[in-house]
């Protein structure tokens, strides 16, 4: 697999576009707008100056220079593999990947979902070719973290899920783990409650987040405390995915809590708008 595409160039879909350039890869971002075009590119170049920084590459503008940032869905046409990032909801992906399906033109290419919690049969199922459909989750921040869950949906095919192993272990150097297609896969459905009790914890005036997130980290080994962790994932994607397994699921547990569906609503979304949990410059 030579040309990658990502769809959706935000907090994701620029750390899948980052690896894939550091590896070589031929890489096509689409955006939905010439301004999310550029934000897309602006996040693309300050994450590579900080790994040259770091001495992790030798020239970010050698990576730069193989990520093309486009608004045209048509210029996928030609890719190998196209790894969809866009926001969670399932409407927008299913009527992505329908477009997707129309678009690109190679026999074998695989046409991969990043969703953290919609089922990978429902993004199939809307293509002609649900066997080549898969998804492939990585973790944030991309650049960093080793994982990627690979997702079969039942209709996959066995090449499909090895190509698409052999791409992420073999070219971008992440280490699989291979998942049911279910609602939040292996991570997200034990992180998830987690993070919603620590929010009921603060709801409901138990602890402070300080404490709440000082406990975990100094008590637990945690590199980090789970509201500062809801915080870097955005609380938009954190309501997303808990919405999703309680979809599927129906358990208490995994259902958002009203200081999240609030926090949402106000447009406090974490990091990514310098306010959520804490506050940032
Ligand atoms: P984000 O909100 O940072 O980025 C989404 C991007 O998609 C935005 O830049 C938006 O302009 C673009 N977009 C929306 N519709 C589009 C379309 N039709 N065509 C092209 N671009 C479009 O969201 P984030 O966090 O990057 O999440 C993306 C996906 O990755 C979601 O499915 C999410 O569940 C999943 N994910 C998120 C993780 C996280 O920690 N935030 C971790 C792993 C997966």
């Amino acid at each position: 697999m030579k040309n990658v595409a990502v769809v959706g160039g935000g907090l994701m879909g620029s750390g899948i576009a980052e690896v894939s350039a550091r590896a070589g890869h031929d890489v096509i971002v689409v955006e939905s707008n010439e301004e999310a075009g550029k934000a897309a590119l602006a996040r693309l170049e300050k994450s590579l100056q900080r790994a040259e920084a770091k001495g992790k590459i030798d020239a970010a503008g050698d990576v730069l220079a193989l990520i093309r940032v486009e608004t045209d869905l048509g210029s996928v046409a030609d890719r190998d593999v196209v790894v969809e990032a866009i926001v969670e909801d399932e409407a927008a992906k299913v009527a992505l990947f329908k477009r997707l399906d129309e678009i690109v033109e190679a026999p074998d290419a695989i046409l991969a979902s990043n969703t953290s919690s919609i089922p990978i049969m429902k993004l199939g199922v809307v293509t002609s070719r649900p066997t080549q459909v898969i998804g492939i989750h990585f973790f944030n921040p991309v650049p960093v973290l080793q994982l990627v869950e690979l997702v079969p949906s039942l209709l996959t095919s066995p090449d499909t899920t090895a190509r698409s192993r052999a791409w992420v272990e073999g070219s971008l150097g992440k280490q699989a783990i291979d998942c049911q297609d279910r609602a939040g896969f292996v991570v997200n459905a034990l992180l998830i409650p987690f993070i919603l009790s620590a929010i009921r914890m603060f709801e409901s005036g138990f602890a402070s987040a300080e404490d709440i997130d000082r406990g975990l980290v100094l008590g637990a080994a945690h590199p980090q405390g789970p509201l500062a962790l809801a915080d870097l994932i955005g609380l938009d994607t954190t309501k997303a995915v808990a919405e999703s397994l309680y979809d599927e699921f129906k358990e208490p547990l995994y259902a958002a809590p009203p200081l999240l569906q609030r926090m949402v609503d106000a447009g406090l979304l974490g990091r990514k708008t310098g306010r959520g949990f804490y506050t940032y410059a």
